[in-house]
C-alpha cells in the first residue's frame, strides 16, 4: 500500500551520476524519451535544440485565466519580433490563430486545458479540455500542455486530464508537458516540487514546467522527464537571469517563461540574454551585460 512516509526517506539522488543516454534513454539526447516513437522523437528535437539540450519555450498562455495580462495586452505586436528569440511558443490555440502568423517557424506548446478564472478562489475547481487531439492537429502542434493542481482539490480532474491527452498525443507522436501549478495556499518548497514532478512524469508526461526551489538538484535528479521552469511573477532582469544560472546548472532542460520576458524593459533583449544562459552556459551576470548593452 503506498504511503505519505516513504518519500520523506528519499535520499538517494546519485547527483554524480546523471540520467544519461544509456541509462533508460536509448541514444536519445532527452532523458526519458529514448523508447519514444520517432515522430515523438522529431517534435522534442525540434523544440530542446540538440547541441545544448535545452530550450527556451516563450509563454504566452497567461490570458486563458487572466485576460490581458500587463506585457500582453496586444499579442499581435508583442509576441512576433520576440519568436526569433526564442525556441518554442506556448500558446492558447485562440492567441495563435487569432495573432500569430502560421507562417512563423518555430514549434508550438498548444495549451490544452482551461481552468478558472482568476475570478474564482480555487483556481484548481472547474478546469476541463479546451482543445482536443484534432484540433491540436489541426494547429499543428508539436507538444500539448496541460495544468495539474497536485494537492489541491482538482488534483483527480486534472490527473485524468493529462492522462488521457497524453493517451491522444500518442496515437500521433505528439509529446505532452505537465505544467504544475502552484496555488495560493499550496507549497512551493522542495519536498512539494519532488512529489508532483514525478507523479506527472510516472502519469505519462514527456516534459514537466514547474518551478526552481531550494533543492532544486534533487528535484531534477528524481524526475525522469526533462524539467523547463516557469519565471513567475516578473523579478529585476537579473534576479531572473540568477534564477536561470541556477536551474540550468542543477539539471533544469530550459525554461517556459512568460513575465520575465514580455514584462521585461526591453523583451527582445531578455529573450537573448535567457537564451544565453540556456544554450551557452554563460552566468547571469554575462548575460545581464548583454541585457544591458542590447538596451543600450
Ligand atoms: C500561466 O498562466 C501559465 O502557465 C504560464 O505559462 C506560466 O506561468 C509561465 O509563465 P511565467 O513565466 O509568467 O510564470
Amino acid at each position: 500500500m503506498a504511503d505519505n512516509q516513504g518519500n520523506q526517506l528519499a535520499k538517494n539522488y546519485h547527483l554524480d551520476n546523471p540520467q544519461t543516454s544509456s541509462q533508460g534513454s536509448g541514444g536519445f539526447f532527452l532523458k526519458g524519451a529514448g523508447h519514444c516513437d520517432w515522430g515523438l522523437q522529431s517534435r522534442l528535437a525540434r523544440m530542446f535544440r540538440p547541441a545544448s539540450g535545452n530550450t527556451v519555450m516563450l509563454a504566452f498562455d497567461h490570458g486563458y485565466i487572466m485576460g490581458p495580462t500587463s506585457g500582453l495586452e496586444r499579442l499581435d505586436l508583442v509576441i512576433p519580433p520576440l519568436i526569433p528569440f526564442v525556441d518554442v511558443l506556448m500558446a492558447t490555440r485562440g492567441a495563435l490563430r487569432s495573432s500569430i502568423p502560421p507562417t512563423q517557424p518555430k514549434p508550438v506548446c498548444l495549451r490544452v486545458n482551461y481552468d478558472s478564472s482568476v475570478l474564482y478562489d480555487d483556481m484548481s475547481l472547474g478546469g476541463g479540455l479546451a482543445c482536443d487531439i484534432r484540433n491540436a492537429v489541426r494547429m499543428h502542434a508539436d507538444c500539448m500542455a496541460v495544468q495539474t493542481f497536485i494537492g489541491a482539490p482538482g488534483e483527480k480532474n486534472s490527473l485524468e486530464l493529462l492522462s488521457r491527452t497524453v493517451d491522444a498525443g500518442l496515437d500521433y507522436g505528439i509529446p505532452t508537458l505537465g505544467v504544475v501549478a502552484v496555488g495560493k495556499q499550496m507549497a512551493r518548497d522542495e519536498k512539494f516540487f519532488l512529489l508532483a514532478t514525478r507523479l506527472l512524469a510516472e502519469t505519462g508526461c514527456h516534459l514537466v514546467k514547474s518551478y526552481y526551489c531550494e533543492g532544486f538538484e534533487r528535484v531534477a535528479a528524481a524526475c525522469p522527464v526533462p524539467i523547463v521552469i516557469a519565471g513567475g511573477k516578473k523579478l529585476p532582469e537579473l534576479d531572473a537571469l540568477l534564477m536561470c544560472e541556477r536551474a540550468i546548472n542543477e539539471g533544469a532542460r530550459g525554461v517556459d517563461m512568460g513575465r520575465n520576458i514580455f514584462q521585461s524593459e526591453n523583451p527582445a533583449a531578455m529573450c537573448r540574454a535567457v537564451a544565453k544562459v540556456v544554450h551557452e552556459k554563460h552566468t547571469a551576470k554575462q548575460a545581464h551585460e548583454l541585457f544591458l548593452n542590447l538596451c543600450n
